[in-house]
């Protein structure tokens, strides 16, 4: 939720922390800060309410020398955004700074123990009371900086990914995690820091995905040394990184949300690559090959997941409950981990998740593993908490997704669970061979159409216009477009701030409906299925009312275009895979609206793109 970047090394920090900090913008724009020991051995702290542009400004005239620091892009959970809540915090006595992400539940009890102690507090932070304590027991027990921290995290609860520099030390950082992401990149006599390796790709691939309980001690000229809370010494596993720099930048786009909805041809296609074969015959997810003897015999599958990763979800139900005859659940992860559900001897479970940090997501996979259910993972960003605490699974990989609004990660994970449905149906017989060649086919083909869909972007920004002043939406789908209709209704509200409702066409009736009049925008998905018959009824009904109704119909449809005002065609499709294509209209249909409206697309108010606390 916040970002966190750490330099060490031999050139200037300052402009490597700050390329970093733009990089992890997307986790958190709030409020921005610096720390560094300079050349001359001050401990100069610099942060500023706003955007990292702000920190920049504000510290354009200040001391920025120096080969170490720490820097922080905030999202606020305790205190307001503003100066003086932003990280970095000093402790009492400004030797040490530190940074965090995460969440300290005890850090009302921490904070009044240490002001009966005559320790006085600078911000509403929780993070605050950690280096105060950390300094605190420096000074007690006189020990080192590593020593109080295990110490200080002993007597922590919550989350937190943290970096500390001192005064002092001009030569090293302590960075410890629990529960939330940390990476140390390893150069050629220098070290980095991030809570993921965006800000770290361009200098080194070789990196350190700290686990939880794990303290990094980043010493200049030393290797790099990991101990436990505990002090035991663990040996650090050293990776590759297959991500390259251009896939960090626009590229030409205004927008990395303009990008990312570009890129979906060529992500799809990387996601499939590999895994159906040239000729569309077979389709093979090693993942689900690999436990066949799980799938094969679960009794059922439970989903869970979080906002767009939920709405994949649903169009995961309606695919393996098509397709392979077992019953599937879907369920909110923030309610999952709450409400002890039932998992019984037998159950899959499967996590999506974009970033494969999201906190309430990573915590119901925590609950499943402790109940004894097999866990799989279906995440994008490689090597991240919640790929790594599954059992198996599958990368959607589709890159980078640094705008906030999901798009390209939405159309991969649908992807994934369209190859995880259709293996299966093989492997259990539960789908006949012609079907499945189509199906496959089908799905190879969706890159191309989704192509054709993006040819016809210059309607859907003038079409845009004419709805930027609307207060609200409604989206309407059925079966496979219902999950479409919900989550264009996510897409728009987010971006535009637009207030936007999805629903199934049929429940309108139900309740509503009421809202419908002249000035009420219904996007209707209408492609040419099995209900279709039934969504052209409930058009009319919103019709009968006065609604403008902008429908999302398969290429030469004539019977809805001769009902709704304003239609966008997306090409003919296999059944299951509608909302692949329905959904990209809807993104740029809500791009459009939110750029008209003068929204920050990329960094919408209130939003971060990895929620990594509760
Ligand atoms: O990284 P995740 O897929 O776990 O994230 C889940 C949601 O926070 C995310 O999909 C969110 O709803 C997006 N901003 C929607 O565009």
């Amino acid at each position: 939720m916040c970002g966190i970047v750490g330099y060490l090394g031999g050139r200037d920090a300052y402009p490597v922390l700050i390329k970093g900090l733009h990089r992890l913008e997307y986790r958190g724009y709030d409020s921005a800060g610096i720390a560094m020991v300079s050349a001359s051995g001050e401990l100069n702290l610099y942060k500023s309410k706003g955007k990292v542009a702000d920190l920049e400004r504000f510290a354009e005239s200040k001391d920025i020398s120096g080969t170490i620091g720490i820097a922080h892009t905030r999202w606020a959970t305790h205190g307001e955004p503003n100066d003086l809540n932003a990280h970095p915090h000093y402790s009492q006595s400004k030797n040490l700074a530190l940074i965090h992400n995460g969440i300290i539940e005890n850090y009302s009890v921490l904070r009044l123990e240490l002001e009966s102690k005559g320790f006085r507090f600078r911000s509403s932070t929780d993070t605050e009371v950690i280096v105060y304590l950390i300094e605190y027991i420096m000074q007690t027990n006189g020990v080192d900086l590593c020593t109080a921290v295990q110490l200080a995290l002993h007597q922590v609860v919550g989350a937190y990914a943290i970096a500390l520099v001192a005064k002092d030390n001009p030569d090293q950082i302590i960075a410890a995690r629990k529960s939330s992401p940390l990476v140390v990149g390893i150069g050629e006599g220098e070290y980095f820091l991030a809570s993921d390796a965006t800000p770290i790709v361009e200098y080194t691939d070789k990196v350190v995905y700290l686990n939880d309980g794990e303290i990094a001690v980043i010493r200049r000229d030393a290797p790099l040394k990991i101990v436990d809370l505990d002090n035991v010494e663990i040996t650090p596993e050293v990776k590759r990184l297959a991500m390259n720099l251009s896939q960090l930048e626009k590229g030409g786009y205004p927008h990395f949300m303009l990008k990312e909805i570009y890129e979906q041809p060529q992500t799809l296609y990387n996601c499939i690559r590999g895994r159906i074969n040239v000729e569309g015959t077979n389709v093979v997810l090693s993942g689900v090959i690999d436990n066949r003897d799980k799938f094969l015999h679960a009794s059922r599958i439970i989903i869970v997941a979080c906002g767009t990763s939920w709405h994949a979800a649903l169009i995961g139900e309606h695919l393996i409950e098509d397709l392979c005859r077992i019953p599937v659940e879907v369920e909110y992860a923030s309610e999952f981990r709450y409400r002890n559900p039932v998992i019984c001897p037998g159950d899959i479970v499967i996590a999506i998740s974009q970033s494969g940090e999201t906190a309430d997501t990573l915590a119901a996979v925590e609950l499943a593993k402790s109940r004894g259910a097999f866990i799989y993972g279906i995440c994008n960003v490689v090597g991240s908490s919640i790929a790594r605490a599954t059992d198996s699974g599958s990368y959607i990989h589709v890159g980078p997704e640094i705008g906030v609004a999901s798009t390209k990660a939405f159309t991969g994970q649908v992807t994934v669970l369209s190859m995880l449905a259709l293996t299966l149906a093989r492997l259990k017989g539960t789908i006949g061979e012609d079907k499945f060649v189509r199906m496959v086919q089908g799905l190879q083909a969706i890159p191309d159409k989704i192509k054709e869909v993006l040819d016809h972007a210059d309607a859907i920004a003038d079409l845009s216009k004419i709805f930027t002043y609307a207060h609200n939406f409604i989206y309407l789908g059925r079966g496979y477009n219902y999950p479409a209709a919900l989550e264009g209704a996510l897409k728009l509200k987010e971006i535009s701030y637009i207030h936007a409702e999805g629903y199934p066409a049929a429940e309108m009736k139900h309740g509503p409906i009421a809202l419908i009049d002249a000035e009420m925008p219904v996007v209707a998905i209408a492609t040419t299925d099995s209900i279709y018959e039934k969504t052209i009824s409930n058009i009319q009904e919103i019709k009968a009312r006065r609604g403008k109704v902008i429908a999302i119909v398969t290429e030469g449809d004539s019977v809805v275009r001769s009902i709704a005002d304003y239609c966008i065609e997306v090409p003919r499709v296999e059944e299951p895979f509608a909302p692949l294509v329905a959904s990209v209209p809807l993104q740029l249909l809500a791009y459009y609206i939110a750029v008209h409206k003068g929204r920050d697309v990329d960094q919408p108010r209130n939003l971060a793109k990895s929620v990594t606390v509760e």
